[in-house]
C-alpha cells in the first residue's frame, strides 16, 4: 500500500508558517493541527490562519480539529480549501451527518480517535467516512511519546475496511518517527502524520522521503 505523509506543521515556526509549508513541498499533505483550549489543553490557529495556509500551501491542506462542536465549525474549514477535514468522535454530536456535509463541500471526510476511545461503534459506518484517525498519543502537544497500546485498534480499523471493500484511509498521528512508523504501518496505516520527527529533522525533505520508504518497505 502507498504511503502518504503528512507532517504536522504544530512544529513549524509558527512565525514562518509559509516559509515552513515549502519545506514540505515533497510531502502528500500539511497537516494542520487546530486546537481551541477546551478540546484539548492547547490553542494553535483558527479559520483566518487556516484560509490564508490554503492560499499559499503548495500540498493540500489535512485539517485535524481538536475542537468542541466540530458540526458548528468543521464545514468552515472545508469552504476554506481543505482537502480533508477531521474531526473528534468525542466531540461529535451528529458525526454521520457532519461527515456527509464535509463530502458535500467536496473535501475528505475523517473522524479521529482519541486512544482510549473504541473504533467498533465506526465500524458499521466506513461507508460514510474517508479516513479513521487512530490517535497514537493524547492529543493537544507534539513531541510526545508513541503509544503501543494503539496497535491493536490500528489492526482493527484496517481489518474492518479491507472486508467492507470501501478506499478509507487509516491515518495515524502522534509520536511517529524512525522508530515507530514501521510498527503502525505493519498495523495497517496507511497515513502517516509527523511533526516533531519531521520539522526537527536537519533535512526536512530527506526525513520525509526516510519516513515514506520505512511506511512502504
Ligand atoms: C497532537 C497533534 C499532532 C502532533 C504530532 O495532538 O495532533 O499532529 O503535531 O506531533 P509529533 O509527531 O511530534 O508527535
Ligand atoms: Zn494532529
Amino acid at each position: 500500500m502507498a504511503a502518504l505523509i503528512s507532517p504536522s506543521i504544530l512544529s513549524a515556526d509558527f512565525a514562518n508558517l509559509e516559509r515552513d509549508l515549502h519545506k514540505i513541498a515533497d510531502a502528500d499533505y500539511a497537516h494542520v493541527d487546530v486546537m481551541d483550549y477546551h478540546f484539548v489543553p492547547n490553542l494553535t490557529l483558527g479559520l483566518p490562519v487556516f484560509e490564508r495556509l490554503a492560499q499559499v500551501s503548495p500540498v493540500p491542506l489535512d485539517a485535524h480539529l481538536m475542537i468542541e462542536d466540530p458540526d458548528r465549525w468543521a464545514p468552515a474549514y472545508a469552504e476554506a480549501g481543505a482537502a480533508s477535514v477531521t474531526f473528534h468522535a468525542e466531540a461529535a454530536a451528529a458525526p454521520v451527518r457532519l461527515a456527509r456535509e464535509l463530502r458535500r463541500q467536496g473535501a475528505r471526510a475523517g473522524v479521529a480517535l482519541r486512544p482510549a476511545t473504541p473504533v467498533e461503534p465506526f465500524l458499521d459506518l466506513l461507508a460514510e467516512v474517508d479516513m479513521i484517525l487512530v490517535m497514537t498519543v493524547e492529543p493537544g502537544f507534539g513531541g510526545q511519546s508513541f503509544i503501543e497500546g494503539t496497535l491493536p485498534k490500528i489492526r482493527r480499523a484496517r481489518q474492518a475496511v479491507s472486508e467492507s471493500g470501501l478506499d478509507v484511509w487509516v491515518q495515524v498521528d502522534g509520536g511517529i518517527s524512525r522508530s515507530t512508523i514501521e510498527q503502525a504501518a505493519d498495523a495497517g496505516a496507511n497515513v502517516f502524520v509527523a511533526g516533531s520527527a519531521v520539522y526537527g529533522a536537519d533535512d526536512v525533505a530527506g526525513e520525509i522521503a526516510a519516513l515514506r520508504d520505512l511506511a512502504t518497505a
